[in-house]
């Protein structure tokens, strides 16, 4: 009884201890969060504010169009791909630098959890 306390209080105690750590070291000041990432508020939002000023209309850039669901679901893996090229490969995109951690890891966790348009 006296035992299995400590072992949660010691659990819990790491677990937060781990979260702020995390936090920090990433995200400097604000917090990342990646729990909840959604089609509608997160994903569309972060293309549509990164990508769709070259990536839409009648002659796309690279003749991918991303600026509605079904199109991005088609060019998912060339979406993924191109946003984890080291700084500095001309294939990175956007071509004017990296997305912010916080943005790759909120694709990561949309694409892990299916990318559904949600
Ligand atoms: C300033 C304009 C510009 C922006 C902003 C931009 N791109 Fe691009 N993108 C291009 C151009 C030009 C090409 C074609 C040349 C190439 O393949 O690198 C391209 C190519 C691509 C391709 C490959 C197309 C193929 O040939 O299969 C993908 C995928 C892509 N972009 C995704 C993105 C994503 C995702 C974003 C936002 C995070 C983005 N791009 C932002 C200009 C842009």
């Amino acid at each position: 009884m006296k035992k299995g306390f400590v072992v949660v209080w010691i659990g819990l105690s790491a677990l937060s201890g781990c979260y702020y750590d995390n936090a920090e070291d990433l995200y400097g000041t604000t917090p990342c969060d990646a729990t909840v990432v959604t089609w509608t508020a997160d994903i569309q939002p972060l293309l549509q504010a990164q990508c769709v000023s070259c990536h839409s209309g009648a002659s796309p850039s690279g003749g991918k169009d991303l600026s509605t669901y079904a199109q991005v679901k088609t060019h998912l893996g060339g979406v993924v791909s191109r946003v984890n090229k080291p700084v500095g490969d001309p294939l990175l995109m956007p071509p004017s630098g990296p997305l912010s951690t916080c943005s790759l890891t909120k694709l990561d966790a949309w694409v892990a959890a299916g990318a559904l348009e949600n």
